[in-house]
């Protein structure tokens, strides 16, 4: 066929944003739709590969062939994607994770005061993708997304080091027709001693070109 075969690798994906609930009925969120993380799933099944998609609340229907897990939270995420990761091949964080939670989630709605102000105690999430990377034992290759509105390469190489990943899509997300809710991106894809950019295009070519490039990476890692 025309595009690589990816049968018998194993990829978890996660995608979309996660939910950090205040009280039971709000929460704290971000604009991410999932498409760019439903688009490499959708990519890396097509090529035959075996593909879970871990995702937080998005409105997309679930691409042919994949694995879906719904997850809402940061935590939920976390727990579900280790589970997963361990079992794969390659994993790759599309996710769009919430940096903090409530410190303390509130069991019943909260009530407008009397004061002008209110503060919010948060409290960091874990970071999902490093957990990941920095697993000793049964460690895919990892593949992580560097969301930035300046300096994109720079900060990208250096969550490539801090976070111990494989590989880093960086992707400057102040462009108004790329990135988050967009159908289309451009990115650049960074590792030890490469790169490569991929121009604007649609988000389902662009989540080829880069299972196929993440794939090829991976075989040289793998027999290296
Ligand atoms: O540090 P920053 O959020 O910019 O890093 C982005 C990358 O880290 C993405 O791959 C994202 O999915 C992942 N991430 C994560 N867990 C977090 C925060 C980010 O897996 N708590």
């Amino acid at each position: 066929t025309a595009t690589s075969r990816l049968t018998g690798l194993r990829f978890t994906i996660t995608a979309g944003p996660t939910r950090e609930a205040l009280d039971p009925v709000r929460y704290l969120s971000n604009h991410s739709s999932g498409k760019m993380g439903f688009a490499l799933a959708a990519a890396a099944a097509a090529m035959g590969a075996d593909v879970t998609l871990i995702s937080g609340p998005v409105q997309l229907a679930t691409p042919a062939g994949v694995k879906r897990t719904d997850v809402i939270s940061a935590q939920q995420m976390h727990e579900a994607a280790l589970k997963a990761a361990v079992n794969s091949d390659i994993f790759i964080g599309c996710a769009a994770v919430a940096d903090y939670r409530a410190a303390e989630v509130a069991t019943s709605k909260l009530k407008k005061g009397s004061s002008e102000q209110l503060q919010l105690n948060l409290i960091k999430n874990p970071d999902i993708i490093a957990a990941v990377a920095g697993l000793t034992k049964q460690r895919p290759f990892t593949v992580g997304f560097a969301a930035e509105t300046n300096d994109v390469l720079s900060y990208a190489r250096k969550k490539l080091t801090s976070k111990k990943l494989d590989m880093i899509c960086a992707n400057d997300v102040s462009q108004p027709d790329a990135g988050f809710n967009s159908d289309q991106n451009a990115v650049t894809l960074l590792w030890q001693g490469g790169e490569q950019t991929l121009a604007l295009q649609s988000k389902a070519a662009l989540a080829e070109s880069l299972i196929t490039l993440i794939s090829k990476q991976f075989s040289n890692k793998s027999t290296t």
